[in-house]
């Protein structure tokens, strides 16, 4: 016979190794095109009307690419410089980082 404690204990777990999969492994690229392409557009460039409404950032180009760490790209979905919106309250830090690799991805030759 389970005792209360040892009961709630084996709910936590099995709740916790339900939701494991969605925080495991956040998907960039869904999350850019959900929270950023509506902006900077689907490739980065930020030829959207948005994009070119506030100044966004072509995140494709080399140059910018080169010139930006990943902790300023980190820096930038948490504080949103300028017209863009923070995301730091919005999403956890593995959604984050997953973020700076959609970014990284979309750099161009
Ligand atoms: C409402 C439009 C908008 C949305 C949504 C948006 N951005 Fe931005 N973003 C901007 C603008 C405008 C700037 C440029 C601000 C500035 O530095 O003058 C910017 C700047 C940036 C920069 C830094 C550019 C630099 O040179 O420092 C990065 C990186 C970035 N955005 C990534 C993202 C990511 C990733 C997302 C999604 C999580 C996102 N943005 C969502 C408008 C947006």
């Amino acid at each position: 016979m389970l005792n209360k404690p040892a009961l709630l204990g084996l709910l936590g777990a099995l709740t916790f190794s339900v939701s494991l999969p969605a925080l495991a492994d956040p998907d960039g690229q869904q999350l850019y095109r959900q929270h950023c392409a509506k902006c900077h557009a689907a490739d980065g460039r930020a030829n959207t009307l948005r994009g070119w409404l506030y100044f966004a950032q072509n995140l494709s180009k080399a140059k910018w690419q080169d010139n930006n760490s990943d902790n300023d790209i980190l820096d930038a979905i948490q504080e949103g410089p300028g017209a863009m919106p923070s995301f730091a309250d919005k999403l956890s830090e593995a959604q984050q980082l997953a973020l700076v690799k959609a970014v990284r991805d979309l750099r161009k030759p």
